[in-house]
């Protein structure tokens, strides 16, 4: 299964599926919509292409998207995979190619930007991930896989996070091998 990944960050998600054994899936490209995402750096520490597409670059939203599409597409992705990315996307990328995303809450509990923040601030005394198909919404399309984790007393955003994500890595690389396996979602 050949994979585009979007990353705006670290891109500890990404170097869990580059870093998986043997694994039914192949990252093709990784793009990013800012300079200097540990994501890129770490894609081309392997020699996988990259590419980064700003929105400031461009006149309109719309261009942003239709030259992220071409970006894409070049690529011949059979999947992109949002792994931190941090732009919601729009008909030009929504309309050509299957998106999955990851999501570090149990939504629809806290989506969008800071799920954890969210979720520690409210009390919850579990929260998790979700691995969902990327609609038009933020965070609002079919929910694929979640994994839940327990809030500790001592935890604040960065601690929770981390233990988050460590659910978060095995939940992606178990759904994209599982994606690659059954492909009638295509
Ligand atoms: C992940 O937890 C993702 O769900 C959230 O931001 C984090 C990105 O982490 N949107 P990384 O860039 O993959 O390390």
């Amino acid at each position: 299964l050949r994979l585009a990944v979007l990353v705006s960050g670290s891109g500890t998600n990404l170097q869990a599926l580059l870093d998986a054994d043997a694994p039914p899936f192949e990252v093709v490209v990784v793009g990013a919509d800012r300079d200097g995402t540990g994501g890129v750096e770490r894609a081309g520490a392997r020699g996988i292409p990259t590419f980064v597409c700003r929105v400031p670059d461009f006149d309109t939203r719309e261009d942003w998207d239709a030259a992220l599409a071409r970006l894409l597409a070049e690529h011949g992705p059979d999947l992109v995979v949002s792994a931190g990315f941090m732009k919601v996307l729009g008909p030009e990328v929504l309309d050509t190619l299957r998106v999955v995303n990851t999501h570090p809450a149990l939504l629809p509990s806290f989506p969008g930007a800071h799920g954890v923040r969210d979720a520690l601030a409210h009390g919850v005394r579990v929260t998790g991930c979700t691995c969902h198909w990327v609609d038009a919404g933020v965070d609002t399309g079919p929910i694929i896989d979640q994994r839940a984790v327990r809030v500790e007393d001592d935890d604040d955003v960065v601690s929770l996070h981390e233990r988050i994500k460590v659910q978060e890595r095995a939940m992606l690389v178990e759904v994209l091998s599982r994606l690659a396996a059954d492909r009638s979602w295509r």
